[in-house]
């Protein structure tokens, strides 16, 4: 499968010490990691790590080195990929970001404390050494890493491809509040929370079923202030139907229209893609979808019929 990056990550270099940050937000919040972020539609991964870093520390770089490739499963967001560089600054004055708090650290520190995000134990001595550029794969189950793969760059991925989003999947800002299609940004552990312990009709979906979910969905988060806190769900083939589902609202931003931009923006959606049936069930909620979405009854209840899982013994 080809690898598609949706972020990068940067150790900015000076003398023996790295540049790190103590990460303010989710994923890895309190822990401490480089600098980056997300690579934006049309950008390519060497473009969005001078962006990324000029936005995180001041430091105006012309070009940072390829050093390596990272990609993750079970995580506490989904399934992705990150480009990673390093690059050598000439001083030590960087800037001061809302991401967290920027210091510069021994590299052996960098390397082995643990207060820093767990993988870099693995990659950053091996980068630092000048091995590479190599492709790190790790494996988390409940919190915790359980497999490191360490392989060659697969020779398919091409550093210089911008990143593109898919139709529709654009992202808007409305007075403090981040709406985004892309599953990059979602915060598991936040969905999770929602849907299990939130809602009436997922409180018996496991981890892992929510993972798989997301992975086959077309998936509508909100944020503030870096926070996950609203998330959609549309099961869709992209053409034909799409059905409506898991939407959610975090109790603390309840009343505030989100309920009613995550209908809007997943109408917009499957309208853009031309997609002619979308379906939903709802026990309280019908004049959200009615008046927000244009949704009605179905014309004739029975024509539908349902299956169900059978139970086992
Ligand atoms: C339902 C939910 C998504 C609404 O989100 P919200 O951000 O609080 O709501 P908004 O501020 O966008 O306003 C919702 C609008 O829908 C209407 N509405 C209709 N049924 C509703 C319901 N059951 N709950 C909340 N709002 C409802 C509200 O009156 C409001 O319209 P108005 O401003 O014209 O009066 C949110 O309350 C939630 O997550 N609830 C728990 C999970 C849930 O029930 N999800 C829906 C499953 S089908």
């Amino acid at each position: 499968m080809t690898i598609t990056p949706g972020f990068t990550l940067c150790f900015l270099l000076n003398g023996d010490d790295v540049l790190m940050l103590h990460r303010r937000f989710p994923p890895n919040q309190g822990l401490w990691n480089g600098v980056g972020g997300h690579i934006e539609p049309g950008e390519t991964a060497p473009e969005a790590v001078i962006r990324e870093v000029a936005e995180e520390t001041g430091y105006r770089i012309e070009s940072a080195d390829f050093v390596g490739l990272m990609t993750w499963d079970g995580f506490e967001i989904p399934p992705g990929a990150i480009v990673m560089f390093t690059v050598q600054v000439p001083h030590r004055e960087f800037v001061t970001n809302h991401e967290g708090d920027l210091a510069w650290k021994p590299r052996e520190w960098a390397c082995t404390a643990p207060e820093v995000v767990d993988n870099i134990h693995i990659f950053l001595p091996m980068i630092l050494a000048g091995e590479g550029p190599l492709h790190f794969h790790f494996s988390y189950r409940n919190g915790k890493r359980v497999r490191d793969v360490i392989e060659p760059i697969p020779v398919d991925f091409d550093l210089d491809r911008p990143f593109q989003v898919e139709l529709g999947l654009l992202e808007e800002e409305r007075g403090g509040f981040l709406l985004s299609f892309d599953k990059d940004r979602l915060q598991l552990d936040r969905v999770e929370d929602f849907l299990v312990r939130g809602s009436y009709w997922a409180n018996d979906r496991s981890r892992e079923v929510i993972e798989t979910s997301i992975q086959n969905s077309v998936c509508l988060g909100i944020y503030r202030e870096g926070l996950q806190v609203a998330f959609a769900r549309l099961v869709t083939d992209r053409s034909t139907f799409a059905w409506l589902c898991d939407v959610y609202v975090d109790d603390a931003q309840r009343g505030h229209s989100l309920g009613k931009w995550l209908v809007e923006a997943a109408c917009r959606y499957t309208d853009q893609m031309g997609i002619s049936l979308t379906l939903l069930a709802t026990r309280d909620a019908h004049g959200l979808y009615a008046t927000y979405g244009h949704f009605r009854p179905l014309d004739v209840p029975e024509k539908w019929m349902r299956r169900d899982l059978p139970k086992k013994d």
